[in-house]
């Protein structure tokens, strides 16, 4: 990027991030996710790394928060209120602590000090010969608002500092205690509750609940606020009076404060790790909200030896657990062809790392969603990945286009076949290539009829289907079973021995489990789980054939969309033409006999990725012992199973509904 182009993004990277923060920090109104914005926050840092030149007072990178309401008395902090550098992976805490080993200059070992970073508001108490006299915001981390009075109706605030023989020299002269002022989320649910039922409008979450009762002029309502002090950190004018945070922590426990019992002392970075994933999953049971941690140098002198960039120090940081959503670039937008012709249109974006993994595309759904939310190439756009497994693009950043954003027109023709693309009814939202023979809708078919989780034929991979329709071999699924080793040896992509393999493979596969086969069809919306309900209740695929919309209504999870699909399907006559072709080359799918189904009906949910097979792995053994998989957490969800690196929606929607987490252990002691 050049200087120009730079600057010109910046600049309306700063407004944007300027005005978010002016209604999140002072009006406590939220125009976006905390996590999209952090994510432009650090587009604009990185583009400022690059071009220093570039980087203004005003900048957002250049503060701390918030801004001074009037009505509050100024009150200058003796020490600064630092804030932290953000860090979001295992590899850039190791690049950190690989900096601070190579400044601190020092044989001796490193001790860290992690801690649960609690998403409130920071304050400063200062206590004078024992006493609190003044309780101070963070303002912009120089000067902050004296908000004693509020403060003080904060019961878990010592009014006088606890006296034990062991710390007693922090009852005389100044002893500053910074700590994080939060509400509870369940506190903060019955507040809002109560405000329903008064016809109030509703806060957005704790943590501007709590911002905006400290900033209440009238203390006696903030004394209606469930509020708490949690304390981080202890400050004496004679620094060497706190020589380490575990100290600090000791200490301020002693003297009254309620502090993290989660924090930790570590001595290398295993530790810091494990601590990480530890609390990847248990920080959603703690009574407050927290996105990561925070992890410091546990000696202080240390720690204030290596002093401090920009507004950070450089002895610590703070770990952000993965976002579900993020901002990123449209780069393209291109039409992809399923299996039943549906036209989707498909963002293709500058990649990103969203909950874990990258994301390079995500579905637009259909063309009057792109309207809808008018999305253009060239966008900013917000990109979430949830419950759901497909990201989708939640909406483009208007104030950030210069004007070379171009929209998205669908395209009348097919981009595979070039056949006219066409409405199955005139209200569908979606287009449609009519074209049964489109190379899309083909390709689609047979890749998803020799999937994994259908038929599970070995060797047939993307360039090998592509392969075998260009070659005129096949053109539905069926047409697999007549493949020869001869015909297949002619392309260039096999050899004698891969060509007998592949034949091979197909022909062990001549009598599926009808559950496999019946999926591997691609009837619209049966998907593994109907699959295998279907299989389940009609034993063959005749039956199946045969069954009318109210029979299929009777089956538990079978909803009126879903019948008609099936009836739909199996009243086309190229449908019909298919399974006879099937049945003439003997290709007869097993009805399955279940006899171990310890797992009956129990529903089980998987977040994160599992160590020792793939979800689609597990989703099988689930179903094979009778269990149903299911993609999101509902209210009959039995389990949630966690794994690593996990986003925060199922887990939060599990901790709503009650349901049990296991572990990836407990998952495989079900399956064994
Ligand atoms: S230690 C140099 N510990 O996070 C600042 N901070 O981004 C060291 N916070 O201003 C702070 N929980 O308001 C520390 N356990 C914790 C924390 C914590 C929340 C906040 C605090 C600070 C901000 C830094």
């Amino acid at each position: 990027m050049n200087k120009q182009t730079a600057q010109d993004r910046i600049s309306k990277l700063k407004d944007l991030i300027n005005d978010y923060r002016y209604h999140y920090h002072v009006l406590n109104q939220s125009i976006m996710s905390e996590e999209a914005a952090d994510s432009l926050k650090h587009e604009l840092f990185q583009l400022e790394s690059q071009f220093p030149e570039l980087i203004t007072p005003d900048s957002p990178t250049q503060r701390v928060a918030g801004g001074i309401l009037p009505g509050f008395t100024k009150y200058r902090h003796k020490t600064r209120m630092l804030s932290l550098s953000d860090v979001f992976s295992e590899a850039e805490v190791k690049n950190w602590q690989d900096r601070i080993l190579k400044l601190s200059n020092t044989n001796k070992p490193i001790s860290y000090f992690v801690d649960i970073k609690m998403d409130g508001l920071a304050c400063a108490l200062i206590y004078q010969d024992g006493l609190l006299k003044t309780a101070v915001t963070r303002g912009d981390g120089q000067v902050g608002e004296e908000v004693t009075s509020n403060v003080k109706t904060i019961e878990s605030i010592p009014l006088r500092l606890r006296s034990t023989p062991k710390y007693k020299q922090f009852l005389i002269g100044t002893t500053e205690v910074r700590g994080e002022i939060v509400m509870y989320k369940k506190d903060f649910e019955e507040l809002n509750q109560q405000r329903q039922k008064d016809h109030k409008p509703l806060f957005a979450n704790p943590r501007n609940t709590a911002a905006g009762t400290i900033r209440q002029l009238d203390p006696r309502l903030v004394s209606t606020r469930k509020l708490y002090f949690r304390a981080y950190d202890l400050i004496r004018d004679e620094a060497s009076q706190v020589p380490t945070n575990q100290y600090a922590y000791e200490a301020l426990s002693s003297l009254g404060f309620i502090v993290n019992q989660a924090s930790l002392t570590c001595d290398n970075l295993n530790q810091i790790i494990d601590y990480i994933k530890l609390w990847e999953v248990d920080r959603l049971k703690l009574p407050f909200n927290t996105d990561g941690l925070v992890i410091k140098l546990n000696d202080r002198a240390l720690f204030n030896s290596l002093g401090v960039a920009g507004k950070a120090p450089r002895g610590a940081i703070a770990y952000k657990y993965a976002a579900e959503e993020t901002t990123t670039k449209v780069k393209d937008i291109f039409i992809s062809i399923g299996r039943t012709g549906a036209a989707t249109p498909v963002a293709m974006l500058e990649p990103v790392v969203i909950a874990g993994s990258t994301v390079q595309m995500a579905t637009l759904h259909n063309e009057g969603e792109i309207k809808r939310k008018d999305i253009r190439i060239g966008d900013t756009v917000i990109v979430r990945k949830a419950g759901d497994i497909i990201p989708e693009v939640v909406e483009p950043l208007k104030r950030l286009r210069n004007g070379s954003e171009k929209p998205f027109k669908m395209p009348l023709n097919c981009p595979e076949c070039g056949t006219r693309l066409a409405k199955l009814k005139l209200e569908d939202a979606v287009w449609r290539c009519p074209n049964q023979q489109c190379p899309s809708r083909t390709y689609k078919r047979i890749q998803h009829f020799a999937s994994k989780s259908a038929l599970d034929i070995e060797g047939l991979g993307e360039k090998n289907v592509i392969a075998l329709i260009e070659a005129d071999l096949v053109s539905d699924p069926a047409d697999l079973f007549l493949l020869k080793a001869s015909d297949i040896i002619k392309l260039d992509r096999f050899a004698e021995i891969s060509a007998r393999k592949l034949i091979q493979a197909i022909n062990q596969k001549k009598t599926p489990p009808l559950n496999r086969f019946i999926y591997g069809l691609g009837i619209r919306h049966i998907g593994e789980q109907t699959a295998l309900d279907l299989a389940r209740y009609f034993k063959s695929l005749d039956q199946l054939s045969r069954a009318t919309i109210d029979q299929l209504a009777q089956i538990e999870g079978i909803g009126e969309i879903v019948a008609e699909a099936v009836v739909e399907w199996f009243s086309e006559k190229a449908n019909q033409q298919l399974l006879s072709k099937f049945k003439r080359l003997i290709v007869e799918p097993e009805s399955i006999t279940e006899v171990n189904t310890p797992l009956k009906d129990k529903k089980f949910v998987i977040t994160g990725t599992l160590e020792s097979m793939s979800r689609d792995e597990a989703a099988d053994r689930i179903r094979h012992l009778g269990g149903v998989f299911q993609n999101s957490v509902a209210k009959d969800t039995d389990y949630l199973v966690v794994g690593q690196n996990v986003g925060s929606s199922k887990l939060k929607k599990a901790s709503q509904l009650k349901t049990s987490l296991i572990s990836e252990e407990e998952l495989i002691k079900m399956l064994t």
